[in-house]
């Protein structure tokens, strides 16, 4: 049976919610939005505005159906950050593929977003992202494993325990002068028996923001 998908993204905005965080005045970006019915769909109508973006174009009949107050693009999310896109939104939710992907196998996880992020932020935003904790099979993608060491900065980046991850994103994001105000996670999909995908949710902001 299809795991339920969006159980995951129910639970981060029922947490949003408990800390007074409204929905309703936020502006979205969604980087990997598929057909927008996993996850994506279940805040979309709830926040001020939202662009969903996805870059195989068989998608956009079904996402233009699942968020009908979406604007949709079909574009390389990562190549239009590279580029130098910087709209700004407070609420943006990255639901990369996991491994390596891209033409060439260039892209891997949320790793080429990341760096970018600080471009789509005015003061402050949410941002949520997948953490995989436990890559199964890993050592069969030898440049994915080569990917994750270079990021997380150690061999072997497997089993990695959810507050070191929480300590070391809010390191990653000082660097980029973004600094945390709060962050949770959230489990998503278990390889039995592994837990492996969680949701990280940070809520940053650019230090010195009226310097
Ligand atoms: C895990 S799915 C997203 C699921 C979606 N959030 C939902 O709620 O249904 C990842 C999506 O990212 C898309 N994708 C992969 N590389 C991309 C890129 N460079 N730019 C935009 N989308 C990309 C894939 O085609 C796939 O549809």
């Amino acid at each position: 049976m299809e795991p339920d998908r969006s159980i995951g993204m129910l639970e981060i905005c029922r947490i949003l919610e408990s800390k007074n965080i409204s929905l309703k005045k936020f502006k979205a970006l969604d980087l990997f939005a598929r057909k927008g019915d996993w996850q994506t769909y279940v805040y979309a109508n709830q926040v001020a505005t939202i662009e969903a973006w996805e870059i195989l174009p068989e998608f956009e009949a079904e996402l233009n159906q699942n968020l009908p107050n979406a604007i949709i693009r079909i574009t390389d999310s990562i190549l239009e950050l590279k580029n130098g896109f910087s709209n700004k939104y407070d609420f943006i939710v990255l639901d990369n593929p996991q491994n390596t992907f891209g033409e060439n196998h260039e892209y891997c996880e949320h790793f080429d977003v990341l760096p970018h992020i600080h471009q789509l932020i005015d003061k402050k935003a949410i941002v949520i992202f997948n953490i995989n904790k436990n890559p199964f099979n890993i050592e069969k993608y030898e440049k994915w494993e080569n990917r994750r060491n270079q990021f997380y900065g150690k061999e072997e980046p497997k089993n990695i325990n959810i507050n070191e991850l929480a300590h070391f994103y809010t390191q990653y994001f000082l660097d980029f002068r973004l600094k945390t105000n709060f962050n949770f996670a959230v489990f998503r999909e278990e390889c039995k028996p592994l837990d492996y995908l969680y949701y990280f949710v940070f809520e940053i902001e650019k230090i010195n923001y009226y310097d």
